[in-house]
């Protein structure tokens, strides 16, 4: 209390808010941890190890087990007690900050907790108990933060829960010594590097997920084929089914005739597409071509015209818009602007965006604007190489980046670290500089700067696209789509401002570190207060895949104000890149950081095994 009264002594008013929003998540526990971790220590039997839980000393002063990090519990270590009875889930949800337990080595009997009611959790240990009977398929829906399970040794029965190939973020998972039956599902997290079914009657082929894992993550189940086993018999699928009565046989009938069924209504409805298509274009046979090439049939056809490609950059190597259009192409994804593909030409692999609603400006003009975005040339921002004009629309073309978009990575399975997302936001600062530099005349120079919008390279280095489209783009349609005009100053003003493109990059770097999808898609009005406090964690507002440290403090508040509605006290682009360089991505380094620690007494975590340590609380 004393530090934090210091700080806010001090405290400008946007740090005010956070400490107070700080402070307020981390003491809104509601019932005491004490009293929750007595009654949970009630539903147990034989706790005689548990002695020293008792109301005269708060849970983070040494009780048995209880593991604390500043003064908040986040794990329970339960192991080798004897303990039995039934494991309270219901009870231990109301533990905010619990984020793993253990209760290896007991004596627990009966079937699997309900561990949906604690979603947060990231560790959960139940190895060598007395377990029992088939868990539910839907056991582990939504437990979208669990890392660690491990239910070694027990007499589970049925088959691995569905659910479980679902878990995004899934590292170990421990499932060997059961009774385990059937196939095994079709696991492809990236991240699951410790995997062990061995000793279950598992069978079925081996899912090509999991054919990098030693062979001994499957021994001990007797018919299990493929790799990293001995492969699979020749037409084994189909002597597989028939040994299946034929109930399967019947299943399989009809997921085969609805997948008819589907792929007869996808066809219809492309080829409808396609007729409604061309009815608004009068005919395009290039971009006939490149849907053909996309795997939509075209019934018509039609000879690819010469009309030829502008190239912007002197060292690309040339291609033809006919060779383009011939190239092996997939859709990567269509936004509110149009479609965009992956094209395969010459053995390299190029973006070929496709924008409509760009018939603002004349061609001349707009020849003018793209030889003036050709002109650009810095490592955060992703060059256009070559475009196309057609009055009805433009392509434009650039490499191909592998690693995909920001908000893929953000909002997908895989976790980005702190040190990497401090680097992109470094990077997508320097891109905004850069633009802000060389497009003086253009206000803003990106305008549309969100998550999608950023590439990233395969060293995760940010590359800024779609930038300098105001003066192309239909301004009722750039209105209505565009992130820059849903900024405050157009909104009161009708007008945009070079600092519009340091609002876009404050909601981006709020999203950096929440990983949390960006407010302005959600409720462009929000209270950013209120959408920082909706945190499910009920701990921190920053993404759970990262350690809250004193520097990710410091970005925090430098994304709020750039979030600033108040124009004049809305930070300049090059002042929030010299604040953003400052940080470093080293954790505990900080004054706030250390003061609070030492002060509160950061209790050591002397003693537990190496796979039990806070994970990212
Ligand atoms: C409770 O027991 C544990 C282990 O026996 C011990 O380390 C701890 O100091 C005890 N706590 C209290 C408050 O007595
Ligand atoms: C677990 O609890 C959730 C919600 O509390 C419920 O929807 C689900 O059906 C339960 N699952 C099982 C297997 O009991
Ligand atoms: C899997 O578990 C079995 C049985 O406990 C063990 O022999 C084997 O070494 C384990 N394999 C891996 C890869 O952990």
């Amino acid at each position: 209390m004393m530090v934090q009264h210091g700080v806010l002594w001090r405290a400008t008013p946007i740090l005010l808010f956070i400490l107070l929003l700080f402070h307020n998540l981390a003491t809104s526990h509601g019932e005491s941890d004490s009293n929750v971790l007595l009654k949970f220590k009630a539903s147990l039997e034989n706790t005689a190890a548990l002695a020293n839980w008792t109301v005269s000393k708060p849970p983070c002063n040494g009780w048995k087990g209880v593991l604390c990090y500043r003064g908040n519990v986040w794990g329970l270590q339960l192991e080798n007690m004897g303990l039995h009875g039934v494991i309270d889930v219901e009870t231990l949800a109301k533990l905010p900050t619990l984020r793993s337990v253990s209760f290896k080595n007991n004596d627990f009997k009966g079937s699997l907790p309900n561990l949906t009611r604690h979603s947060a959790l990231k560790t959960v240990f139940l190895s060598n108990n007395k377990f029992s009977g088939e868990i539910p398929d839907n056991a582990f829906y939504g437990m979208r933060s669990l890392k660690k399970l491990h239910l070694a040794n027990n007499k589970f029965s049925g088959t691995i829960p569905t659910t479980l190939a679902t878990v995004p973020r899934l590292v170990e998972l421990a499932l060997e010594d059961n009774e385990f039956e059937g196939e095994i599902p079709n696991f492809q997290q990236k991240g699951l590097i410790k995997f062990n079914v061995s000793n279950n009657r598992l069978a079925g082929r081996i899912p090509q997920g999991l054919s990098r894992l030693h062979a001994s993550s499957f021994s001990g189940n007797k018919e299990l084929c493929g790799e990293p086993l001995e492969s699979c018999p020749a037409n084994y699928e189909e002597s597989w089914q028939r040994r299946f009565p034929e109930t399967t046989i019947g299943v399989i009938a009809i997921l085969v005739g609805a997948a008819l069924i589907t792929l007869l209504g996808v066809c219809i409805f492309l080829v409808c597409r396609k007729k409604r298509y061309q009815q608004q274009l009068g005919g395009s046979p290039e971009l006939n071509q490149m849907e053909r090439s996309t795997g939509i049939a075209s019934p018509e056809g039609g000879k690819p015209s010469v009309r030829q490609l502008t190239f912007l950059k002197e060292e690309t190597e040339k291609f033809d818009m006919q060779e383009l259009l011939k190239s092996s192409a997939e859709i990567l994804g269509s936004s509110v602007f149009g479609s965009t593909y992956k094209a395969g030409l010459k053995g390299k692999k190029m973006t070929v965006k496709r924008y409509k609603h760009m018939n603002q400006v004349s061609k001349e003009d707009f020849n003018e604007h793209m030889r003036r975005l050709g002109r650009i040339n810095h490592h955060n921002v992703h060059p256009i190489l070559a475009f196309y004009y057609k009055k009805e629309e433009k392509l434009f073309v650039a490499d191909f980046v592998h690693n995909h978009s920001l908000a893929a990575r953000l909002h997908g399975n895989q976790s980005l670290e702190w040190r990497t997302r401090l680097k992109i936001v470094k990077g997508v600062a320097k891109g905004l500089l850069y633009l802000h530099h060389e497009l003086p005349s253009l206000t803003p120079a990106h305008g549309h700067l969100k998550a999608s919008n950023v590439l990233l390279d395969s060293d995760f280095n940010p590359l800024l696209t779609d930038y300098g489209l105001i003066p192309i783009l239909n301004k009722d349609h750039a209105e209505h789509n565009m992130v820059a005009y849903k900024s405050p100053e157009y909104k009161e003003t009708a007008k945009l401002t070079k600092k519009t493109d340091v609002w876009c990059f404050g909601h981006l770097i709020l999203e950096i570190l929440t990983g949390r999808p960006s407010v302005i898609d959600q409720q462009p009005d929000a209270d950013l207060a209120t959408w920082l406090d909706t945190s499910g964690s009920g701990v921190s507002v920053f993404d759970q895949d990262m350690a809250a440290t004193g520097n990710m403090m410091k970005l925090l508040k430098i994304g709020l104000s750039c979030c600033q509605a108040n124009l004049k006290r809305r930070p300049e682009i090059k002042e929030v890149v010299e604040m953003v360089e400052e940080i470093k991505d080293k954790e505990f380094d900080d004054d706030f950081d250390s003061s609070y620690a030492s002060e509160r007494g950061m209790r050591s975590s002397r003693g537990l095994s190496q796979d039990f340590k806070p994970i990212n609380l």
